[in-house]
């Protein structure tokens, strides 16, 4: 790491840990500005904070630097998509060499056809890959080409599975999960969605009893619902109910590919998916979206000597676009080099083990759910199994901790949800740190 960087590090973990933050005015006048053009001065809902939100500068490392010039070490990491940390210096490199060559083509290019057969070599029971510009369309055209292949429409998804804003899928992700999920959204859209109880093998034979289902799409690690691994032998029933009844099972990888293991969560849990969804960490910090599966199921996508009605459609301007494949391409080979899963799967194990340890010292519910480089802190008094049990938590109290964490320098989204992704680039003293801060608030919530 380019010295500028750990020096910056170093500052917020020196510290004091009363240290509060500087004034936020710039972040002010930005959001005045802001919310003038944009509604709410922003581009996402869940970057939102009372009574606006910060707006950021630059990011470096573990670290981000908001316009006001105040230093976070961040736990948010790009949604989860910077596994390397802000800015990695190979991927930067890489990122201007390739803008000197032009940063969209609009035709096939070299990293593109890389970076399609490096994904093949690593995910499991992934022949074919094709690219898209964000999670939210891979799933929406994976809901396409899984219904074009079984020729069935109904497609289950959990309770509490956040696949991004595509229509079909943006069902029953918060509670109450019969509730509809946005404006706009009509339910002939939604009717052909069915929801499944995560880790509730009742759940998904009710469900498949029920239903002639064309595919289950399910994450291995229910990432919005509360960061929740599959049970194995629950997700082993999913995979022989699919089986048993010619069900696509697509496992929604955008959080955990590439970061739970090299393979995801296939490779983690060892089960078998028949589609996979991919995004964030495969393009490196530019925006991307992927999904993959067996040749015979993505040779619908194949246009050549086939009627209109008989290819599933997938396409767009940006799609492989050579700035986005080259900063994936990038990121994974560091990836394989490093093969950071281990020190991952120790260091989250461990935090999470410090944490709950924390809770009993004091005496309030801590309950913290994990894979490899992510996890979360519930105040509740078991490690919840789904959705509704995230949903049950201490929910003032995770609001609470969110903003002594952001007054310590310590930032992740959102206030709602503890949730917290791990990079290469966070140090064993910044993950102490951490631990602190939410040991200081532990004793601030039991003087309420
Ligand atoms: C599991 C999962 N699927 C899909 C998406 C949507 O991806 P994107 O935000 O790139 O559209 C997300 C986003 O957080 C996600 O967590």
């Amino acid at each position: 790491m380019p010295e500028g960087e750990i020096s910056l590090s170093q500052k917020v973990i020196r510290d004091d840990i009363e240290n509060t933050l500087m004034e936020l005015k710039r972040s002010k006048e930005y959001f005045e500005r802001a919310e003038k053009v944009m509604p709410a001065g922003i581009n996402y809902a869940i970057r939102w904070l009372d009574p606006h939100p910060v707006y950021m500068h630059e990011g470096h490392g573990s670290i981000v630097t908001d316009v006001d010039g105040n230093v976070y070490t961040d736990y948010w990491m790009g949604h989860g998509a910077l596994i390397l940390g802000h800015a990695r210096r190979e991927v930067v490199d890489s990122l201007k060499a390739r803008a000197e060559l032009g940063t969209h083509l609009g035709f096939p290019n070299e990293p593109m056809v890389e970076l399609a057969e490096r994904i093949v070599s690593i995910v499991p029971n992934v022949d074919m890959v094709r690219f898209t510009n964000s999670g939210t369309e891979a799933n929406m055209y994976v809901t396409r080409l899984v219904r074009a292949f079984t020729h069935r429409e109904v497609i289950g998804k959990m309770e509490g599975g956040w696949h991004g804003g595509f229509d079909s899928l943006q069902k029953g992700v918060h509670l109450p999960f019969d509730g509809k999920e946005s404006a706009g959204l009509p339910d002939s859209q939604t009717s052909d969605t069915v929801l499944i109880r995560f880790n509730d093998e009742d759940s998904l034979k009710d469900t498949f009893e029920s239903h002639e289902l064309a595919a289950v799409v399910v994450e291995p690690v229910l990432g919005t619902g509360g960061i929740v691994p599959a049970e194995k032998s629950w997700l082993r029933l999913l995979r022989r109910l699919c089986d048993e009844s010619g069900t696509l099972l697509i496992f929604d990888e955008v959080i955990t590919g590439f970061r739970i293991a090299l393979g995801g969560g296939q490779e983690y849990l060892g089960v078998n998916a028949d589609l996979v969804v991919m995004g964030k960490i495969m393009g490196g910090g530019m925006p991307v979206g992927a999904f993959g599966g067996s040749r015979e199921i993505m040779s619908l996508l194949d246009h050549r000597n086939k009627r209109r009605d008989e290819v599933v459609f997938h396409g767009g301007t940006f799609a492989a676009n050579p700035m986005t494949m080259t900063a994936g391409l990038e990121t994974i080979e560091i990836l394989e080099k490093e093969k950071p899963y281990g020190l991952f799967e120790r260091e989250t194990e461990e935090t999470a083990r410090k944490l709950e340890d924390l809770g009993k010292d004091r005496g309030i519910n801590v309950s913290v759910t994990h894979a490899p480089a992510v996890f979360a802190v519930h105040f509740m008094d078991r490690k919840p199994r789904n959705a509704s049990e995230t949903y049950s938590g201490d929910r003032g109290r995770t609001e609470r901790l969110h903003q002594w964490m952001l007054k310590n320098g310590i930032i992740y989204v959102g206030k709602d949800m503890a949730h917290f992704f791990l990079s290469t680039a966070h140090s064993q003293e910044e993950i102490d740190r951490l631990v602190d801060v939410f040991d200081s608030f532990l004793l601030e919530e039991k003087k309420r």
